[in-house]
């Protein structure tokens, strides 16, 4: 298992040392923890998909330290872009904008386009200035895996292949960033996440096409299956979850606290969309170590769960918890 390390100005300038070398850093952010790698060296992004299992053509988010390094990378910076930086920036927002020529076409599996964030996170913003340059960060967990919010979630299932893991605490939002394409004539949100898509049309004066569901294949959260235990999840409504977690052998993840009569592993989490999203990954790793199927209770329907709808469902898609007949 590779070490992790509190972020210490030592442990950062080592930190660095490990980056610049081409090696591979994990560090947090505000959303999720990173697999970082230097963006500008192909040698670094080949080792990130093969320390992921990631495909070559699922482009990567490059990190920037600040939204003034956006022309580095980028062919044009819209004045949408501009808009959206200022407002978000450091923050949960990723913005895919054509990519300026000397971006390898690693890190953006082959396309004419790069996808770029400014991340809050304090230890990321001081690894990101004092680097200088541009850090490729997946979230650092296998290939359709669960995020890690924590460090020790990285360790678990990425340690030894990853030279260093920076300790940040567990972290803030909890769900990947949004992603919001810009770099064809109408905006588009990729994938819902840490702001929400009425605060991104508001700023662009315009509605934002729907979140692709399945198949394209440069955003792999829009595959089938993503963000996934080992153990199989179910969504099932609330009125159905008593009964079916009595029948025993699940594990269940709920707004609301277990019957009296419940032995095996409950957990909840807050009825509400920021300290649920929060809570989400840990909660499912843990829950996944029990090693039974998972019932998760439908999360709400209002637009401030759309983060979490999304994760959920793919979590859940193409399997199934509950043996025989449907649970809905
Ligand atoms: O919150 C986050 O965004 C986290 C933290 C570490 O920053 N990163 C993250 O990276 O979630 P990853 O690789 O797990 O997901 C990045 C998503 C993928 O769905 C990828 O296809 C999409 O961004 N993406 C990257 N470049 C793109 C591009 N040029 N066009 C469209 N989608 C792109
Ligand atoms: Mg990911």
């Amino acid at each position: 298992m590779s070490t992790i390390f509190p972020p210490s100005d030592e442990n950062l300038r080592r930190a660095v040392r490990l980056l610049r070398a081409g090696q591979l850093v994990s560090f947090p952010t505000e959303t999720v923890y990173g697999l970082g790698g230097d963006a500008s060296n192909p040698e670094a992004v080949t080792r990130i998909f093969e320390a992921k299992g990631r495909p070559a053509d699922h482009p990567l988010i490059v990190h920037l330290a600040g939204a003034e390094q956006l022309g580095e990378w980028a062919r044009i910076v819209p004045q949408q872009a501009t808009i959206l930086a200022q407002a978000f920036w450091p923050g949960p927002l990723t913005i895919v904008l054509e990519r300026a020529p000397a971006v390898p076409l690693e890190v953006t599996g082959g396309q004419d386009t790069v996808a770029l964030r400014v991340p809050a996170h304090p230890v990321a913003q001081r690894l990101l200035a004092s680097f200088g340059g541009g850090l490729a960060a997946p979230s650092a967990n296998p290939f359709g895996r669960l995020s890690p919010t924590t460090a020790q979630h990285v360790a678990e299932q990425l340690g030894g292949r990853v030279a260093a893991i920076l300790d940040g605490g567990p972290t803030e939002v909890g769900v990947e960033s949004t992603i919001v394409d810009l770099s064809s004539g109408t905006p588009r949100i990729l994938r819902p996440g840490g702001v929400g898509r009425h605060e991104i049309a508001a700023l662009l004066g315009s509605e934002l096409g729907p979140v692709p569901t399945v198949g394209a294949p440069r955003v792999p959260g829009s595959l089938e299956r993503h963000y996934s235990p080992g153990c199989p999840v179910e969504l099932v409504a609330a009125a159905r979850l008593e009964a079916l977690a009595a029948r025993g052998a699940f594990s269940v993840l709920a707004r609301r606290s277990a019957p009296i009569d419940f032995e095996g592993n409950w957990r909840r989490l807050p009825d509400e969309a920021g300290g649920y999203a929060r809570g989400l990954y840990a909660a499912l790793h843990e829950l996944d170590r029990a090693g039974l199927p998972i019932l998760v209770e439908e999360p709400p329907e209002g637009p401030e769960w759309e983060a979490v709808r999304d994760r959920l469902r793919r979590a859940s898609a193409g399997r199934r918890a509950v043996a025989g007949e449907g649970t809905k």
